[in-house]
């Protein structure tokens, strides 16, 4: 570990920091864990499946592999990141976690249990995070013992190229959860930009309105979705238009957003496009089942 000195100055930290927790197995799971890995921690990620944890390793060794065709890291330094790499299907196994950052699906009930189960299993000293991209880190937060130690740590995806990382404060959380969420984020070679606890952050509170908005100009038939993106890519310059990104995000993970979103502002014209609702309740989530609004 590069950096342990940054974390053996801050207050009340747990002596063992070079563990870093993650609980899902899913896409923003993996992006993280090779981030992690390649910054020098240990990582062990819990899935619910021994399944769930395969794949996992499959994904990231196979985005491994492909920095090492492109020329972009050398074969032992691949061989030792994913020595450092371990699964288990035993939430207790986090128990010599420093950080444990919680991954799973956007749902606050699932969540809610989960933080509940691995306050009870980290131990205090460590740090709990949600990588949520819009539900209430108080909320969460409340659902444990130690609220102090839970903020929110938001990668986006894909967590391995996108800069930055969104720390969420909480009014909960103490001053020594944050330095330590800030200097992880530093260590993983990563953008912080601090943020208060309201509804989709900074990113997605800017971005899922403009993402709904696309898809409901395509239901009223202002243009195609082909010619959105086309529009939004030309015009704006982004790297890809609004279908393009949710179909990558994920259509139920998107949903989740706008909904919370909606539900905060209570405002009808936030409520979530209808055909973003038909795809979900269809199981097509985008680009992770190989149909969204594209198939792939
Ligand atoms: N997809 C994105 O672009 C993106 C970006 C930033 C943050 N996020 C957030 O990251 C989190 C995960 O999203 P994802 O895109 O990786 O989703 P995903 O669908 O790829 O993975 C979700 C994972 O959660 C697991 N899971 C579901 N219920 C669970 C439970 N009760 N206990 C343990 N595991 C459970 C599933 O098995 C799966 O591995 C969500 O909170 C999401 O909002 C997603």
């Amino acid at each position: 570990m590069g950096n342990y000195s940054l974390f053996m100055s801050l207050p009340s930290f747990s002596s063992d920091i070079s563990t870093l927790g993650i609980a899902g197995s899913g896409i923003m799971a993996a992006g993280i864990a090779e981030v992690a890995l390649l910054a020098g921690f240990d990582v062990m990620v819990r899935s619910r499946s021994e399944r769930g944890a395969t794949e996992l390793v499959a994904q990231v060794s196979k985005s491994l592999g492909r920095r090492v065709e492109r020329g972009k890291l050398e074969i032992q330094v691949r061989d030792e990141a994913a020595r450092r790499l371990t699964t288990t299907t035993n939430l207790g196994d986090l128990a010599r976690c420093s950080i444990v950052i919680e991954s799973v699906v956007e749902d606050k009930e699932q969540k809610t249990s989960l933080l509940r189960e691995l306050d009870s299993v980290v131990p205090t000293g460590s740090i709990i995070a949600t990588n949520t991209s819009t539900l209430s880190v108080s909320e969460l937060a409340l659902a444990t013992m130690q609220p102090d130690r839970v903020c929110g740590i938001h990668f986006f995806n894909p967590a391995t190229t996108m800069p930055l990382v969104e720390v969420i404060r909480p009014l909960t959380a103490s001053q020594s959860t944050i330095d330590v969420a800030i200097a992880f984020v530093a260590m993983c070679g990563k953008e912080a930009v601090l943020v208060r606890d309201d509804p989709g952050f900074i990113v997605n509170a800017l971005l899922f309105p403009y993402l709904n908005d696309a898809i409901k100009m395509m239901e009223r038939g202002t243009a195609s979705m082909d010619d959105i993106d086309a529009a939004m890519k030309g015009g704006c310059n982004f790297p890809m238009g609004p279908f393009a990104l949710l179909d990558l995000v994920g259509l139920d993970t998107s949903l989740s957003i706008i909904e919370t979103l909606y539900a905060a502002s209570g405002n009808t014209a936030d409520c979530p496009a209808e055909s973003l609702v038909r795809l979900v309740a269809d199981g097509h989530l985008g680009r992770k089942t190989g149909r969204g609004f594209r198939t792939y």
